[in-house]
């Protein structure tokens, strides 16, 4: 059995994306608001952004792998899943997870730029500031990281994990 450390509890989670709902919510009241949900481990989180944002906005997803089974980035993105619909004059907001290297938002944000959205933010609950290689700004930013391999609330080692309620410090 694997030893996993908690490290920010379920309630703290919640208030904090409770928190970035309301802020999100002040900001884009009134525009053409899309969620850029980025498979699949932004998923737990997304569910519950929707919950706590109070404007209209639609979602969509899309998978992009970087990782494997790993636990450091392999610097190549490969898009797996794209959206469905044209982002041309809307106000994108990309819903990740975690910001490690900064490689994958770097390179979605490239990508996504070039389809002239309205706008193009990042809402990210975590951060590993001290491993940042590419310098990504998050408009929302939940917390920040220690360098620590996670998992929880979405994040996964190996696909598993991703169901714990809470964010761990995965120890082997
Ligand atoms: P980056 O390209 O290095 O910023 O990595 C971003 C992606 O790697 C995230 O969207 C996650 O899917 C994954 N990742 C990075 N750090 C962790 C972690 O500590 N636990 C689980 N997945 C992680
Ligand atoms: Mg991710």
């Amino acid at each position: 059995m694997a030893n996993i450390v908690p490290i920010i509890e379920a309630d703290d989670i919640a208030t904090e994306v409770t928190r970035l709902g309301a802020l999100i919510s002040r900001d884009y009241a009134g525009k053409d608001l899309l969620l850029v949900s980025v498979l699949k481990g932004s998923v737990v989180f997304l569910a519950d952004i929707m919950r706590a944002i109070t404007i209209p906005y639609t979602i969509d997803f899309m998978a992009v792998s970087s990782y494997g089974n790993e636990k450091s980035s392999s610097g190549a993105v490969k898009i797996n899943l794209d959206l469905k619909q044209s982002i041309e004059g809307r106000h994108v907001l990309i819903i990740e997870d975690i910001v490690d290297s900064g490689i994958t938002l770097g390179y979605l944000m490239g990508l996504l730029a070039a389809r002239h959205p309205a706008s193009l933010e990042v809402c990210a609950l975590l951060n590993k500031k001290t491993r940042n290689e590419i310098v990504i700004k998050p408009k929302y930013e939940g917390f920040d990281l220690p360098d620590a391999f996670v998992v929880g609330y979405g994040l996964d080692y190996a696909e598993n994990y991703r169901g714990l309620p809470y964010i761990g410090d995965l120890r082997d």
